[in-house]
């Protein structure tokens, strides 16, 4: 990495999705400075400004005008206070990277969000989570820079405007803002959160963060394809959230349909449940396919491209909306 600026960069290994994109200018800001200065240089010239993390939940197009800036503020440091650890972590720290090795050290709190691919700065945006435990759960706060003027600033996480799979940097400030760091809140008292699926009986009775961490990963390696191997964005939609009637009238027909109750009375669905229930799990058409082991994930063969994906994505949606009268919502960012 560098904060070199150059032209026509290939970013096709730079998305999980393995897209096709060249980016029209792109630099990877090694410090806050040297971001400012990016900014101000976009601003000066009216340049559009596309903000990449690890590429791991972003559609990409063929080319990408403007600037594209893939900040890469990859340290991290411990801060002890008496009741627990707060880690602060730069933008452009692998996620999984730091969970294992928080993990190792023997601090609680992100071992559930194991493997999850992509790095810290994008982790706010979608609130990443997984086996019971979100982001928000273990958050601090943000610092960000503001696009327009360079002015930096740090968020509350009551600030951040977080739901599942939902936060602020998705509505009022998308495209307005590039994040810079994330303070995290850990803890050396061990807490396991083994309710989720069978995690409980993949590790003994008194477990370490690692040995948790470790079965996290073991779990997503059974279900989710590795992008090295097959280009995909993790879950492709959301699992719908809807009303207590909507839930009621699916469950008389299908009573084994898998659903949780949320805190605000709705009901989030299992979409893979329903994409399955459809017949689409292992569905091929052109360049992508839904996964044969998760059918919320879809994968890229390779040789296509976003638009033949949206148009995969829409046939899958709304086979789930003519057979269950359910819209699913897109879950990766669509640049540019
Ligand atoms: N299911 C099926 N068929 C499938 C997939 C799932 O019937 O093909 C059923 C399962 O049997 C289960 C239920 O759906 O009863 C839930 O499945 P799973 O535990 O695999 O989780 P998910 O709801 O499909 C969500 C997250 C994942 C996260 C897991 C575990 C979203 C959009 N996805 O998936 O996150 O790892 O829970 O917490 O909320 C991601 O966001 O990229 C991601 C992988």
């Amino acid at each position: 990495m560098s904060d070199e600026l150059v032209t026509d960069h290939d970013l096709s290994r730079a998305n999980t999705l393995g897209l096709p994109c060249i980016a029209e200018r792109f630099a990877a800001p090694t410090s806050v400075p040297a971001l400012r200065e990016r900014l101000h240089y976009a601003a000066r010239q009216g340049l559009p400004v596309t903000v990449l993390g690890g590429g791991s939940n972003l559609i990409l197009p063929e080319r990408l005008p403007g600037l594209v800036l893939q900040p890469a503020l990859d340290d991290w440091w411990l801060e002890e206070r008496s009741d627990r650890v707060l880690v602060h972590a730069g933008a452009g720290v692998n996620w999984h990277a730091l969970v294992m090795a928080l993990a190792a050290g023997g601090l609680w709190g992100i071992e559930n969000l194991a493997l999850i691919p992509g790095h810290c700065g994008a982790a706010p945006i979608q609130n990443i989570g997984a086996y019971g435990v979100e982001l928000c759960d273990v958050l601090e706060a943000v610092h960000l820079i503001h696009m327009d003027d360079a002015r930096e600033r740090e968020l509350t996480p009551g600030e951040c405007g977080f739901g599942y799979r939902d936060s602020i940097f998705k509505h009022e400030l998308a495209g307005r803002v590039v994040i810079t760091r994330l303070v995290l809140r850990l803890s050396r008292t061990p807490r396991p959160r083994l309710e989720y699926g069978d995690l409980a009986n993949r590790v003994g009775v008194a477990p370490t963060a690692l040995q948790v961490a470790e079965a996290v990963c073991q779990v997503r390696h059974e279900k989710l394809p590795d992008p090295a191997q097959l280009g995909n964005a993790g879950s492709f939609f959301k699992n719908p959230l809807v009303s207590r009637e909507v839930a009621d009238r699916l469950l008389s027909d299908y009573p084994e349909l898998p659903y949780f109750t949320q805190p605000d009375g709705r009901i989030k669905l299992a979409a893979g449940w329903l994409i399955e229930r459809c017949g689409l799990k292992g569905w091929r058409r052109g360049h992508f396919g839904v996964h044969d082991r998760q059918a919320l994930v879809l994968v890229h063969f390779g040789g296509g491209s976003a638009s033949e994906l949206l148009e995969f994505a829409a046939a899958v949606a709304g086979q789930v909306a003519e057979r269950f009268g359910v819209e699913l919502e897109r879950e990766p960012r669509l640049a540019g």
